[in-house]
């Protein structure tokens, strides 16, 4: 006779079931649509695909995944879900100031230089680096290429247009990021928001870009990935840092901020650190 299982066991059962129906959804995405998350950190990957679960008022991730594949708009809240675009103007302020202190007086000995922001989520981050640009006259010399997997980001920010009830805590960022002017002269206050100066984004580049498939475009004197990362597995992490050394420029810059780390990568030696705390390096090999 076969011996009943103990709550332990069931509970165990479930989760393998679980995370059989977690890899399934996620593989059935790369082959539907092309995206990759089959290598993202799987705890948080369980929490977002739940929530979108009871959001779709389905009961199983296998009743999600039906969904998901045969209508493209639930694809697209998922995607949301999946890819947390929580961002914000000078976020973190002590990395711009560090970025001003540290990074500028090595790009003002190029002639003109190229920036990634890979992962720039509704674009907060490269307003912030243009308006930083701007104020230390190098951004006429410069290219942002700005990029995300999430097509539905890029369009918001091309359009410059954030949140009004933002711009107390932006413009605090903006002062402790060592900002030279008046904040409120980046922008115009209609359309139910705060419109930023459209020279700003004269020199960048919006597209989408994969970090856990597509390849190198370019090569660059600095590339900025903050946040992003921390939400991927380990040989995830290991693929992008070798994407980004070999987009990088002999000595050029890597900049990853506070909350992501280069140790276990297997990249390490090929940089030095210019500011420790913000995790801004620099390419030596
Ligand atoms: C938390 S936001 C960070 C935004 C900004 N870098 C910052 O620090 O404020 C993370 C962004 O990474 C993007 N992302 C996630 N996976 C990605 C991938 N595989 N390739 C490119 N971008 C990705 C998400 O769409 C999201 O916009």
């Amino acid at each position: 006779m076969a011996v009943p299982l103990s709550n332990v066991e069931l509970a165990e059962e479930r989760l393998d079931l679980e995370t059989i129906e977690l890899q399934l959804l996620l593989e059935g995405i790369f082959r539907q649509y092309g995206f990759d998350f089959r290598e993202y950190a799987h705890a948080s990957l369980r929490r977002r695909v739940w929530r979108r679960v009871r959001a779709e008022g389905v009961d199983t991730i296998s009743a999600l995944t039906d969904r998901v594949l045969h209508h493209p708009e639930v694809m697209e809240r998922l995607l949301v879900d999946l890819s947390i675009n929580v961002t914000a103007m000078f976020r973190d302020p002590p990395f711009f100031s560090a970025f001003r202190e540290q990074v500028v007086p090595l790009l003002r000995t190029y002639p003109f230089t190229r920036i990634w922001v890979a992962g720039c989520s509704t674009g907060e981050e490269v307003y912030s680096l243009a308006i930083l640009l701007h104020e230390e006259e190098l951004y006429g010399r410069t290219r942002i290429y700005a990029t995300d997997i999430n097509e539905a980001v890029l369009e918001r920010a091309r359009g410059g247009v954030f949140s009004l009830e933002k711009m107390k805590e932006y413009t605090e960022n903006y002062i402790r990021a060592g900002g030279k002017k008046s904040f409120s002269e980046y922008y115009l206050a209609k359309y139910e928001g705060a419109l930023f100066d459209r020279t700003l984004t004269e020199n960048v580049v919006w597209a989408p870009h994969n970090l856990s498939q597509d390849g190198s475009f370019n090569t660059f004197h600095v590339i900025l990935c903050r946040n992003v990362m921390i939400y991927f597995d380990r040989p995830l992490q290991t693929r992008v840092h070798g994407l980004f050394h070999s987009s990088l420029e002999r000595l050029g810059v890597l900049a990853l901020g506070r909350k992501e780390s280069i140790r276990f990568t297997g990249y390490e030696d090929y940089y030095e650190a210019i500011d420790d705390a913000e995790r801004i390096y620099r390419k030596v090999a």
